[in-house]
């Protein structure tokens, strides 16, 4: 298993690229199965993940052609409805295949996906299948394990979610676009990422309106068109990369990002004493020498978003003062932070959901595993903090998200190495 080896203590510096966001390019993929004519997606970030969903796409018989950051699908002779166990089981999103299968070829079977480790148990699917019967179709489930969704005659519905969640709208957005009739989904999550891939299935002839918004209305349509998709910049590594800069008190210029999209990071930012300044597509993170406490509470967007909870935690070890910290979207998210008490912070877990830490301490370098693709970039900042050398295994987990992280971070002046 390759690992990260990092020498912390250092300053930062320079500029760093953001890369198209994964949350959107891992539904942008399987939404190409609406389609029957050739799919073009720009800015496309080479991760892991991604890696995933194209192995997934060509088991179902999509030609897939990949050149840099740019692919072309051909989603005509796709000609299977099953998602390969083996190849699902690596990858939560594998889930997000289901919907547009269902809605082109009125079946699918597949196993329960697989994936990481932030929520209870396995992460539970029921959302998806509940809203996949509201369109009419049958679910017929083996030991919650396996699953075969059948509707050859679905109709558009009225459907409320009773939790807010991301993919599940994605999800049901996309299967409405070709379910004949209105379907009115009430309650929708509203990140970016959800406009985002409205806007891109309307340009292939969808008609969807609302999306970014709580209540979205899609009529369905026959068939979508040929499409071409320029992934919108990711907003969690934008948010990443400036925590980093400002726990490690760094100046670190942030190129083609939208800050518009971590608002709520940046409207704490000015609060707690981080300076930087921005523009349309940057973020420049200025030198930020006393930082004061600041309590957050994960929320769907625009609220502060749990995928940046980790890193912020980080933060707040180094703030003059005490900070709660309390996760609502996932149980097991806060539960690293065990991990960063064992570099020295000054942690007090009250129950699985809420932190309380107290700033500022100095941190040590230790032998750390990532739990998760959000820990992980967390620990890497605990990393560069501390004094002294720590080691981080199941890199695997970071590289699901990040594209070649240690070499960005090696040209602004980090010391990391990744060794097999
Ligand atoms: N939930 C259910 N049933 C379901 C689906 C979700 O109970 O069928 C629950 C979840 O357990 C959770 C809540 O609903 O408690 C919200 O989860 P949501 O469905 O919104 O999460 P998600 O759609 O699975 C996406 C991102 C996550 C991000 C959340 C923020 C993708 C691929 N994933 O997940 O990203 O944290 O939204 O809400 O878009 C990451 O990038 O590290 C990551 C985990």
């Amino acid at each position: 298993m390759p690992k990260f080896i990092i020498n912390g203590g250092r300053k930062l510096s320079g500029e760093i690229k953001i890369n198209g966001a994964k949350n959107a390019a891992l539904k942008i993929i399987p939404a190409a199965i609406l389609s029957k004519q050739e799919i073009t997606i720009k800015n496309l970030p080479d991760i892991e993940d991604v890696s995933r969903a194209f192995d997934l796409l060509s088991d179902l018989g999509a030609q897939i052609i990949r050149e840099g950051s740019t692919v072309k699908i051909i989603p005509g002779n796709i000609n299977k409805t099953d998602l390969s166990p083996k190849l699902a089981d690596k990858f939560r999103t594998s889930v997000m295949f289901v919907g547009p299968l269902l809605a082109r070829f009125g079946e699918v079977t597949f196993p329960h996906p697989g994936g990481c480790v932030i929520g209870a148990g396995s992460r539970p699917i029921d959302l998806f299948l509940e809203g996949f019967k509201a369109f009419g179709a049958t679910v017929e489930e083996e030991n919650g394990k396996h699953y075969r969704v059948n509707g050859k005659n679905l109709k558009g519905t009225n459907y409320f979610f009773s939790t807010v969640s991301v993919t599940v709208t994605e999800s049901l957005m996309m299967t409405a676009c070709l379910i004949p009739g209105q379907t009115v989904l009430q309650n929708c999550a509203m990140e970016p990422e959800i406009e985002a891939l409205a806007d891109y299935l309307n340009e292939q002839g969808a008609k969807i309106s609302g999306a970014g918004t709580p209540i979205i209305k899609i009529e369905g349509v026959k068939e979508l068109s040929a499409g071409t998709f320029n992934i919108i910049p990711d907003r969690i590594e934008t948010g990443s990369f400036a925590l980093m800069a400002a726990a490690t008190n760094s100046e670190i210029k942030i190129n083609e990002c939208n800050p518009e999209h971590i608002s709520s990071l940046l409207t704490i930012f000015d609060k707690i004493g981080v300076n930087y300044e921005k523009g349309k597509d940057w973020l420049l993170m200025k030198s930020s020498p006393e930082i004061k406490p600041y309590n957050i509470k994960t929320h769907e967007y625009p609220g502060f978003p749990t995928d940046l909870q980790s890193p912020y935690v980080v933060l707040m070890t180094q703030a003059h003062g005490t900070s709660l910290i309390q996760e609502t979207i996932y149980d097991r998210r806060l539960i690293w932070a065990d991990m960063l008490s064992q570099m020295g912070a000054n942690i007090i877990m009250c129950d699985p959901h809420r932190a309380v830490i107290s700033g500022p301490t100095k941190l040590y370098g230790k032998k750390l595993i990532s739990p998760d693709i959000r820990a992980g970039i967390a620990l890497i900042i605990a990393a560069l903090i501390a004094e002294g050398r720590t080691e981080i295994d199941n890199i695997y987990q970071l590289d699901r998200g990040y594209e070649k992280l240690d070499e960005r971070l090696k040209k602004l002046g980090a010391d990391i190495e990744r060794v097999e």
